[in-house]
C-alpha cells in the first residue's frame, strides 16, 4: 500500500481506492504530488512540479550581474506537507518552534522514511487503530535542533488517511511550540465549498456551505472544548456535489479541545489548508529530550459524493477508533430521569419511574443529576461525588433495576466543582484561574484544573471509590461550562499557554484510566447535550448525548446533519415530552440514534405506552444490523426543502429501515421517495401499504408517500424486509 522509490523520491500511499503522493524535493522539502482517486501509474509528476516552479532571475556573484532566468523551486506556490515559517512561504505554516534566540524562523527538511505496517500510537492521545500502513517521515530543522516525524497512515479497506506530527527536542536548551497543528493539505485548486456546523446550546452542528473564501477563513473553537458552536467536522465538496457524486474531502480531529481548520486561497488559487489545535494562547515548552505529539487529523476522500465520504466516517469511528469493548453489540434502550424529574426525586419517585419505563421496553436506567454531595439544584455539590443517602438509597434502587432485569446508570460531572461545595472549600486552588480576583461561573459553577494531576487523582479516588461500592454498567459523563479562565496554579507563568491542552490531556486521562479498568461499563459523553461531539470522546465513548433539544423542530436538523461525520450508532437520541410532534414521530426520529426516554413516565398514558412500547420493539429488531451496522443514507436534506428522509440498509441487504419527515404541514402531492443499497433483484415487502415489491422497484420508482396530506412534524415510518 505504501512504498518510498529512493530514485525518483516519491513516496506513494495508495489503496487502490484512493491514492496520495508526496515528493521529496532536491531542497529536502516534501512535495505533496497528489491526492485523489487510485492511480494506475505514478511516475509522472513533471506537470503537478513545474506548476510549483517560477521563473526567477539568476545572478553570477562574481561578475555581479544577472545571467538569464532559471526555474526554480518557490515556496509559496508548491504544495508542500509542511510549509517553513518565517521563510518565504506566508500560506501560513502548521508549526512553529522559537528557541532561545527568539527567533520564529521554522524550517524542517527531510532525512529519511521507515514504512510501518500499523497506526502509530499517539502518547496521551486518542488515536485510530486496524488495517493501515504508515509512512513515517523524519524531518529535522537543524538550527532549531528539533526532529519531527510526520506520519501518514493509510487504512486499507477505508478511503481515510491520518495525519499527524511527533515533535521532539535533541538540542540542549529549551525550544516552545507557539504552533503545533496536525496537518497541511495543499490542493491545486480552491473551487470548493465548505461545508461546516456551526450552532449553539440546544442548536448543535447546523449545516451551513458557502464557497471556500478569497484569503483565509478559519473554523475553529476557542471555548477549551470541541464546542457547540462550531464541530471539527467540516468537509469540501465541488460545487456540483451532491449526495451521490462528485467529489468531496472530509476532516475531523481526534481532539474534544480548542481547534482549527485554516483555509487560505492566494493569488495562484491554490487551496491551503491547516487543521489542528487550535495556536491561540498556545505555547508549549519543549525541554531537551522532551517530545509532544499533535492530536491525529482524518481526512475521508470521495469522489461519489457526500454520503460516500460519511459512509467511510460512519465506519472508520465504529471500526478503527472506538475502543469500549462491547461496542459492536447492541446498545440497550435508555431511560435517563433528568427531563422527568430533575433534582427533585426520592428513592420512592424513582422506583416508580423504573416500573413504568419498564413498561415502554426500558432495559438501561440511568439517574441524572441530583443523587450526590448536597445537589439539589444546580447552585451545590459538584465535586463531592459521594452518595446522598437522605435523598436516595441507591442500592434499593440498583436492586429494582436488577430484579426486572434492567441495566443501570448514573450521571457525573467529572471536570467541574461548585464553589458550595466540599471539595472546594477543601481546595480552592483545584478551580481554574485560582488566584484571580473574580471567576466566572457558568451555570453556578467552576472548571477544576484537570491540567493539574493531583486533581485528576482526587475525582478519581471519589469515582473508583462510587464504582467499587455501585457497579454500575453506564455513566453519562457530562460538561456544562465552557473553559474562561484558562490559568492553572499547578504551572509556572511561562508555562500557562499549555494549560487549555493539558485540560484536555487531563479529561482523556481520567476517562482512559476508568474505561480501562471497568471495559464493560458503557461511558456516554455529554456537554450540555452535544458541545463536546468529536472523535477524541468516541475513541473513550461509543456514543454521546447528540443536544438537549429532543423536538422533532429541531431536532431533524441536528440528528440528520450530526449522522453525515458520525454514525447513527454514537448519536444518543431520546424521545421526550414536547408538544409539538406526537410520540410516534418523536420515537421514529429517536430511533435513528441510540434510543431511549427522557420524562416523566407516571404521566404515560395507554396509548402512548403502547405506541413507545412497539417503536421499542423495533428498535430492538432493527438496531444492530440495519441502524447501527448497516449503511446510512442521506435521502432528503432538511436544509434543502420541507422534507428529511434518511434510510439504512442492513449489510447484506435483506432489511431497511426508512424515515421520512416533513416540517410544515403539506397537501397531497408527488412524493416518490427512491432509495438506495437495496438488491435489485430481492423482492421487500414494506410495512407503508403491505405490499411486495423488487428492489429494482424501489431503487428505480421508489416508495409512494404521495397520497396523503402531511400535518406539521409528521412522519411515515417504512421497514423493508425481503421476501424469501
Ligand atoms: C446537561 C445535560 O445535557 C442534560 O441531559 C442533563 O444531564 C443535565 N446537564 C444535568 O445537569
Amino acid at each position: 500500500m505504501i512504498g518510498y522509490d529512493k530514485k525518483t523520491r516519491i513516496l506513494v500511499l495508495d489503496n487502490k481506492s484512493i491514492g496520495y503522493a508526496v515528493y521529496v524535493n532536491d531542497a529536502g522539502y516534501l512535495e505533496t504530488l497528489y491526492f485523489g482517486r487510485s492511480l494506475s501509474d505514478y511516475a509522472d509528476f513533471d506537470c503537478v512540479r513545474r506548476a510549483g516552479e517560477f521563473s526567477t532571475p539568476r545572478y553570477d556573484a562574481a561578475s555581479g550581474k544577472e545571467t538569464g532566468y532559471a526555474d526554480a523551486f518557490k515556496f509559496d506556490a508548491a504544495p508542500l506537507e509542511i510549509s517553513p515559517h518565517g521563510l518565504a512561504d506566508k500560506r501560513g505554516a502548521p508549526v512553529i518552534v522559537r528557541d532561545e534566540r527568539g527567533s520564529f524562523i521554522t524550517d524542517f527538511r527531510f532525512r529519511s522514511v521507515r514504512l510501518l505496517k500499523e497506526a502509530p500510537a499517539i502518547e496521551g492521545l486518542p488515536h485510530a487503530h486496524g488495517r493501515c500502513e504508515t509512512a513515517d517521515i523524519l524531518l529535522e530543522d537543524s538550527d532549531l535542533h528539533v526532529r519531527a516525524h510526520l506520519y501518514l497512515t493509510l487504512f486499507a479497506d477505508k478511503d481515510a488517511l491520518v495525519k499527524s506530527f511527533r515533535f521532539e527536542n535533541t538540542g540542549k536548551k529549551k525550544v516552545r511550540l507557539t504552533r503545533a497543528m496536525s496537518m497541511q493539505l495543499d490542493l491545486p485548486r480552491c473551487d470548493y465549498d465548505l461545508v461546516h456546523f456551526g450552532g449553539r446550546w440546544a442548536k448543535e452542528r447546523d449545516y451551513f456551505c458557502n464557497p471556500v473564501a478569497d484569503g483565509v477563513q478559519e473554523v475553529s473553537s476557542n471555548l477549551g472544548r470541541s464546542s457547540a458552536e462550531e464541530n471539527p467536522f467540516v468537509f469540501l465538496k465541488e460545487r456540483s456535489a451532491t449526495m451521490d457524486c462528485g467529489e468531496v474531502i472530509g476532516f475531523n480531529l481526534v481532539y474534544s479541545g480548542n481547534f482549527k481548520f485554516r483555509t487560505f486561497t492566494n493569488f495562484l488559487r491554490g487551496l491551503h489548508i491547516t487543521y489542528g489545535m487550535n495556536d491561540e494562547d498556545f505555547e508549549w515548552t519543549l525541554a531537551p529530550g522532551e517530545v509532544f505529539c499533535t492530536p491525529q487529523a482524518v481526512i475521508v476522500y470521495s469522489s461519489h459524493g457526500i454520503d460516500a465520504m460519511s459512509q467511510t466516517f460512519h465506519r472508520f469511528i465504529r471500526e478503527n477508533l472506538m475502543t469500549y469493548a462491547d461496542n459492536c453489540e447492541y446498545k440497550p434502550v435508555l431511560f435517563n430521569s433528568w427531563e422527568g424529574c430533575t433534582f427533585h426525586f426520592d428513592t420512592d419517585l424513582i422506583l416508580s419511574y423504573i416500573d413504568d419505563a419498564c413498561k415502554i421496553g426500558t432495559e438501561l436506567f440511568v439517574l441524572d443529576d441530583g443523587w450526590f454531595g448536597a445537589r439539589d439544584n444546580d447552585l451545590a455539590g459538584l465535586g463531592d461525588w459521594t452518595v446522598n443517602k437522605g435523598k436516595i438509597d441507591l442500592h434499593r434502587v440498583m436492586a429494582h433495576c436488577r430484579e426486572r432485569g434492567l441495566k443501570f446508570g448514573i450521571w457525573f460531572e467529572p471536570e467541574m466543582v461548585n464553589p458550595d461545595s466540599d471539595l472546594f472549600r477543601a481546595h480552592p486552588e483545584y478551580a481554574l484561574g485560582w488566584g484571580r480576583k473574580e471567576l466566572a461561573l457558568g451555570r453556578h459553577q467552576l472548571h477544576l484544573d484537570f491540567s493539574n494531576p493531583d486533581v485528576v487523582e482526587n475525582i478519581y479516588a471519589q469515582m473508583k471509590a462510587f464504582l467499587e461500592e455501585y457497579p454500575v454498567d453506564y455513566i453519562k459523563w457530562d460538561y456544562n461550562r465552557v473553559v474562561a479562565e484558562h490559568v492553572s496554579a499547578a504551572f509556572p507563568p511561562e508555562r500557562q499557554g499549555e494549560i487549555y491542552h493539558r485540560l484536555v490531556l487531563g479529561y482523556y486521562a481520567l476517562l482512559g484510566r476508568l474505561t480501562r479498568e471497568y471495559p464493560h461499563t458503557m461511558f456516554e459523553g455529554c456537554a450540555s447535550g452535544g458541545g463536546r461531539f468529536d472523535m477524541g470522546t468516541l475513541y473513550y465513548c461509543p456514543q454521546i448525548w447528540c443536544s438537549d433539544e429532543s423536538d422533532p423542530a429541531q431536532r431533524i436538523d441536528i440528528q440528520f446533519n450530526t449522522s453525515l461525520g458520525y454514525p447513527l450508532s454514537c448519536i444518543g437520541s431520546h424521545v421526550n415530552d414536547s408538544k409539538v410532534a406526537s410520540y410516534s414521530a418523536k420515537a421514529a426520529l429517536a430511533l435513528f440514534g441510540t434510543y431511549g426516554y427522557e420524562m416523566n413516565p407516571n404521566l404515560l398514558t395507554e396509548g402512548e405506552i403502547a405506541e413507545l412500547a412497539q417503536t421499542a420493539e423495533i428498535y430492538k429488531k432493527y438496531h444492530r444490523d440495519v441502524i447501527a451496522n448497516g449503511t446510512l443514507y442521506h435521502l432528503r436534506a432538511p436544509y434543502e426543502g420541507n422534507h428529511m428522509c434518511m434510510q439504512c440498509v442492513s449489510r447484506d441487504a435483506s432489511a431497511s429501515v426508512v424515515l421520512f419527515m416533513n416540517k410544515l404541514k403539506e397537501q397531497d402531492m408527488f412524493r416518490f421517495v427512491r432509495l438506495k443499497g437495496l438488491d435489485r433483484k430481492k423482492k421487500y415487502r414494506n410495512t407503508l401499504d403491505g405490499a411486495v415489491h423488487s428492489g429494482e422497484y424501489y431503487l428505480q420508482i421508489g416508495l409512494n408517500l404521495s397520497k396523503e396530506g402531511f400535518a406539521e412534524f409528521s412522519h411515515r415510518l417504512v421497514l423493508l424486509t425481503e421476501e424469501t
